[in-house]
């Protein structure tokens, strides 16, 4: 199951080493707000990666993958009305650190009066 699902994105290498693979989906049935629901499913995804991280462990959020949701949802057998959202793969941290972050300066607008 892990080489196939691999195989459907560009960041196959990341699922292939990563020892639990978490696939995230919206079950449409139960969702009243679509844009809502998104951002309440992200919020998810995000404590799931601040859990791990505070278990000591890596996580990726994988979304490149969505481009093939359609056999991703084949490949798990769940339901139509279920929208696959992202893959979370969780495992070992390679190493300590985090990547590089731009400068806040450049990404927060600060309005003062
Ligand atoms: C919505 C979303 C989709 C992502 N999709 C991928 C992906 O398909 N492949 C990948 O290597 N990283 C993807 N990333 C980036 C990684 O999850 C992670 O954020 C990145 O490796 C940087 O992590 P770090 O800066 O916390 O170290 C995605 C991030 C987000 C927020």
């Amino acid at each position: 199951m892990r080489e196939e699902l691999a195989k459907l994105t560009v960041s196959g290498r990341i699922i292939r080493e990563a020892p639990v693979s978490i696939a995230v989906f919206m079950d449409t049935s139960v969702s009243y707000h679509r844009e809502k629901d998104l951002q309440a499913i992200g919020a998810c995804i995000e404590n799931m990666l601040l859990a791990a991280h505070c278990l000591g462990l890596g996580g990726v959020w994988l979304g490149e993958i969505l481009k093939n949701s359609h056999k991703v949802k084949e490949l798990l057998e769940v339901p139509e009305h279920w929208d696959f959202m992202a893959l979370v793969c969780i495992g070992y941290p390679a190493r300590e650190g985090r990547s590089t972050r731009r400068p806040l300066e450049e990404v927060i607008f600060k309005w003062v009066d």
